[in-house]
């Protein structure tokens, strides 16, 4: 049987080592992070995002500065909104939820944040610094990725890391940190052919296709660890839901370690987002 990772528990773990951190900067006379969150609309799974990131920075100690403004926001109220950001000492970390409404150009959005302050690790001075290894601030779900296939893997050098997806969120930025760990990399998408046998050869499977069970029992190699980023609510035939991964977590048994769903990096994103805040504002 795989054993399972679970992400709860290093989330929790990573969480106080967090609030520690705060205690030790709000004792030396420095002040609590600032985290500014900004929603813009109401999508439902953001709003219930955003709500968790609020509530997570008041258990750890953060201060949270909640921005909401409404769906049809012109994008030049929003940069202007985020220069003000930008420009306030009390804020370490800004953090946009996307997706933005379509009057709004995201990229333009994630360019305008203080690479600094930038929390979420998606400005193209972070994206740059990530690929070339020279620090920066890193996007929160590949760095839960990471701490959680830490806790089973001791050395990476040589190893074979299937990424299934190629987003920016997730993808490519878990296949540079894999990289700089000298695994051998192979990013595969949506129009990858022969993906069951590429998958195969992976010693570290990350799936973050958003493909609900997509990765069958028997694409995976004996002894693998698989990282399941995926989470889909599907309706199964009696009518109820479940949340569901991108691999078939029930055939599972002949990886090595393997997250669930959920519980297992679901967690470790809003953990890693506390964690880079404190990093900002220490910087
Ligand atoms: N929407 C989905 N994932 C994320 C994330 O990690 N950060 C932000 N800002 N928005 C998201």
């Amino acid at each position: 049987m795989a054993t399972l990772i679970d992400g709860k528990a290093i989330a929790r773990a990573l969480s106080q080592t967090t609030a520690q951190a705060v205690a030790g900067m709000v004792a030396q006379g420095r002040g609590a992070p600032g985290l500014a969150v900004v929603l813009v609309g109401n999508d439902p799974a953001s709003e219930v995002y955003v709500g968790r990131k609020i509530s997570q920075c008041a258990k750890v100690g953060i201060h949270s500065i909640e921005h909401r403004l409404p769906a049809d926001t012109a994008q030049a109220d929003l940069l202007a909104l985020i220069a003000a950001l930008n420009a306030d000492p009390g804020v370490h970390g800004i953090l946009v939820q996307l997706p933005l409404p379509a009057q709004i150009d995201a990229g333009k959005v994630l360019d305008a944040i203080d690479p600094a302050k930038d929390v979420d690790g998606f400005h193209p001075v972070n994206v740059g610094r990530l690929s070339t290894g020279t620090g920066g601030l890193v996007p929160c779900t590949p760095l839960g990725c990471m701490m959680l296939l830490d806790t089973v893997i001791d050395n990476y050098r040589g190893l074979d890391a299937v990424v299934i997806g190629k987003s920016n969120i997730v993808g490519k930025p878990v296949a540079m940190l894999l990289l700089e760990r000298e695994c051998t990399v192979t990013v595969t998408h949506i129009a990858t052919q022969g993906l069951p046998d590429i998958v195969r050869k992976a010693d570290i499977v990350v799936a973050a296709a958003g493909a609900p069970e997509l990765v069958k029992g028997d694409w995976i190699k004996p002894g693998a660890v698989v990282i399941d980023v995926g989470i889909t609510r599907v309706t199964q035939p009696d009518g109820t839901t479940r949340l569901v991964g991108d691999c078939a977590a029930a055939e599972m048994d002949h990886a090595r370690a393997v997250t669930p769903v959920p519980g297992g990096v679901g967690p470790m994103t809003i953990a890693c987002l506390l964690a880079n805040t404190v990093q900002a504002a220490q910087a």
